[in-house]
């Protein structure tokens, strides 16, 4: 499986990078970074760093710097100033390529038509800046796995919003509306009940550098669920990218909520349930291609898989 990874290292972004590492059989393309958990500018440094030290050999490219339509707001709290928990280290020895994430999207989508995977673990700016450079761009990926959107179970950066959704709505808005064919998203409903325990942390060397960096991230958790432990978002994506039939889905027509006082940013689809023949008639993105949300996940196999993923040398 081949694989453009759009993210915001971001600690959990890492665990994605560990994850698709560990399958043999997938090929990281390239990474696009964009603004999110941090300013574009360390999610680029965090890319860099992580492919040189989990040896991904795929060029890095810079994406966007800000939101759409809101100004820029960034998740420090969540994974610390230097995005990785305190753990970045040293300065990348490598840079990041002269083309933007979003022309780097669409230039190999254009290349390789019908074969290559998005994986998309940050905000969407540069899916929606390559869906206007390339509007195509739905006919020529293959699968999309999107991390994000709170369905059924509460937010995490507002009451109704996921962080990646909220980081810029508009963007998410122009995904879900664009066509993609083969469109997963993975949002709280699965993630949050994936929770990783305080021993699953616990048993990793202290030396292990997922451990290392996953602390700040724990006890953020900590700091609100009241247990130990952390949710593993973003591998989870990678995951249900890699197998399918780790999770169970609805499918459904979704948009994303851009001008409520309270909602801006939350995942909306119309989930009554309405008899063929029904005289009413569903009333939200009736207009757009389908998706798949997860709403299961088989957590112990998966998380055996990212411990297995985060070991590996
Ligand atoms: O809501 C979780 C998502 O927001 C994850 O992608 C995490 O990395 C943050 O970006
Ligand atoms: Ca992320």
């Amino acid at each position: 499986m081949r694989i453009i990874v759009d993210a915001d290292p971001g600690i959990d972004d890492a665990l994605a990078l560990y994850y698709l590492r560990a399958h043999p059989d997938t090929e990281i393309v390239a990474i696009g970074t964009v603004h999110g958990n941090v300013p574009v500018e360390q999610s680029t440094a965090n890319a860099l760093r992580l492919t040189e030290r989990l040896g991904i050999k795929a060029p890095v490219a810079k994406g966007a710097a800000r939101p759409l339509a809101q100004p820029l707001m960034t998740a420090e709290d969540v994974h610390g100033e230097d995005g990785l928990g305190g753990h970045a280290g040293d300065d990348p020895t490598t840079t990041h390529t002269n083309e933007s994430a979003a022309e780097q999207l669409a230039r190999l989508a254009r290349a390789n038509p019908g074969e290559l995977n998005l994986l998309a673990i940050g905000p969407l700016t540069n899916v929606a800046l390559a869906l206007q450079i390339e509007p195509h761009l739905p006919r020529l990926l293959d699968k999309v796995v999107v991390m994000g959107g709170a369905l059924n179970v509460p937010g995490n950066i507002t009451s109704y919003a996921e962080a990646n959704f909220w980081h810029d709505p508009e963007a998410a808005d122009l995904v879900l509306q664009a066509g993609f064919e083969d469109l997963t998203i993975v949002g709280l409903d699965v993630t949050m009940a994936s929770h990783a325990p305080g021993e699953w942390l616990e048993a990793l060397p202290e030396t292990n550098y997922a451990r290392q960096i996953l602390g700040f991230y724990a006890d953020f958790y900590g700091s609100f669920l009241g247990r130990t432990g952390f949710v593993p978002h973003d591998p989870l994506a990678a995951a249900i990218l890699l197998d399918p039939d780790l999770a169970t889905y609805r499918e459904d027509r979704f948009a994303i909520e851009l001008t409520g006082r309270y909602t801006r940013g939350a995942l909306v689809a119309d989930q009554r349930f309405l008899a063929e023949g029904s005289p009413f008639g569903r009333d939200i993105a009736i207009e757009r291609t389908k998706a798949r949300y997860a709403v299961t996940a088989q957590h112990e196999i998966f998380l055996d898989q990212l411990r297995h993923a985060v070991t590996q040398p």
